[in-house]
């Protein structure tokens, strides 16, 4: 399985977004999510970006990114008829260890409240269920521009 993972290129992200846009559970925003916004992210985060390609299709893809001092992972989708065969676990570990790799001990994976499965798949894999941190956000209200 972890053969069959790769770094992720500016060329796969049309199909990424594709995965992703099909994925229930997974939430994409407009501004961080664009095709430029994302092109830029893998450009600046390539060691952490990841896709498993099956045939000529994307069958998983998992963005992580770093502000030097965690790393956050986002956006882990498998397709659907290609669950339950170990690409999550690979494409989930295979971003830890480039965290790793680099020094970053602690990384975080975005979960919304709303995905109780989701929040399983980590939780098998032997990631905590923070209940000491939450996430409070500022919003810009040029959000609502985007
Ligand atoms: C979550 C998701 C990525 C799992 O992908 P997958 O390829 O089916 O996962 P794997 O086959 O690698 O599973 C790894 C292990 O987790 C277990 N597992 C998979 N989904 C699980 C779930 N929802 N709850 C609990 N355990 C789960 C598997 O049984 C397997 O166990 P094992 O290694 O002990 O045998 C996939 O279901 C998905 O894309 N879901 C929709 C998007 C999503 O919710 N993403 C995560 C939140 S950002």
């Amino acid at each position: 399985v972890i053969d069959a993972i790769r770094a992720m290129t500016k060329e796969d992200l049309p199909f990424v977004l594709h995965l992703w846009r099909t994925t229930d559970g997974l939430t994409l925003s407009e501004d961080v999510d664009s095709p430029e916004a994302l092109n830029e992210f893998v450009s600046r985060n390539q060691a952490h970006c990841f896709v498993i390609e099956h045939g000529k299709r994307i069958i998983g893809a998992i963005i992580g990114g770093t502000d030097g001092r965690r790393g956050y992972l986002y956006h882990l989708a498998v397709a659907q008829d290609q669950r339950k065969k170990g690409y999550g676990r690979a494409l989930a570990e295979s971003c830890a260890k480039s965290f790793e790799q680099i020094g970053i001990l602690k990384c975080h994976a975005m979960v919304r409240s709303d995905n109780p499965e989701g929040r399983g798949f980590w939780e098998h894999l032997g990631w905590q269920r923070r209940e000491d941190v939450e996430i409070l956000s500022f919003i810009s209200p040029r959000l609502r521009d985007c």
